[in-house]
Order: C-alpha cells, then structure tokens, then sequence
C-alpha cells in the first residue's frame, strides 16, 4: 500500500474558527476525517501530523524518507519563509505535493510567492478542504503512472 505522509503547519490546529471566510468553517479534525475516508477509497495508507513547530514539521520530512512514497505538505505561513522546510522536502526528494485551502495567489502579496512550491511535484492552491482530496489523487497518479 502506498504509504502517505500528510503534514499540516502552523495554525491548522485553529480551523474552523479561524478566520472562517477565508479558511471555511471545518474543524482540522473534519478536514482529517475526509482525508482518511479518500485515502481509504483510494488505498493510499495516510499518516497526518500537525504542529506549530518549524523544527518539528523538519523532522516530519526528514523521517518520512524511510517510510512514505508521498509527502502532501500544506506549511501554511512557513510557505513564505521557510528554507529550512524547503531544504528538507530537497533533500529527502520524496514526490512532495504543496496545498494551501485558500487561493494564495488572490491574497496578499507576501503570499504569492512560497519559497517551498519550487522543489515541490506540484501546487493545490484554492479549493478549501477539497485541495487536500486533489492532493491525494496526485499521490496516487504519481504513484501509478511516474512522473509527469
Ligand atoms: C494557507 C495560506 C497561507 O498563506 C497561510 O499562512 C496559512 C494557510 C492556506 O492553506 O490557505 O496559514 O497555507
């Protein structure tokens, strides 16, 4: 079965009330709960991990690499500043999908660019929790057909 590791970043812990006419109105748990019913329907065996930590979500990837095929990362306001984040999804070089719930490119400016996006498969940008459920047909494009 194909192993996916899914990672949320900071803040992820607070959907639902957090700014709910950007971020819609589902709890990370419901979020959560979608993924692993998709990810069942589409035999794909998901690990999810949130944190706050930078450190942590560095570690995340950087185990990943002995156990997942897929990383589906959203790294939420590390997408705008994390090199450490973007060193680690280069260096494991696990097929890496990035997904944001918002459209991050009819934000703010500091929001159009992610220094992540550039070593990553490819982009989800926009579709609230359905990103993540697009993310999880990539994996599993991905890991049928090989790269694009
Ligand atoms: C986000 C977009 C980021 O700009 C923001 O900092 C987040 C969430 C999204 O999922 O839309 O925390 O990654």
């Amino acid at each position: 079965m194909t192993k996916v590791l899914v990672i949320h970043g900071p803040n992820l812990n607070l959907l639902g009330m957090r700014e709910p006419h950007i971020y819609g109105g589902d709890s990370l748990e419901a979020i959560d709960e979608l993924i692993q019913q998709k990810a069942d329907e589409l035999g794909l065996e998901v690990t999810i991990v949130q944190s706050n930590q930078e450190g942590e979500l560095v570690d995340a990837i950087q185990q990943a690499y002995s156990w997942a095929q897929v990383i589906i990362i959203n790294p939420a306001g590390y997408t705008h500043t994390s090199v450490a984040l973007r060193d680690a999804i280069a260096a494991v070089r696990l097929p890496t999908i990035e997904v944001h719930l918002s459209n991050i490119f009819s934000r703010e400016q500091f929001r159009h660019d992610s220094v992540t996006a550039g070593v990553c498969y490819g982009q989800i940008s926009g579709f609230g929790a359905m990103s993540y459920i697009l993310a999880l047909y990539a994996a599993q494009h991905i890991i049928k057909e090989g790269p694009a």
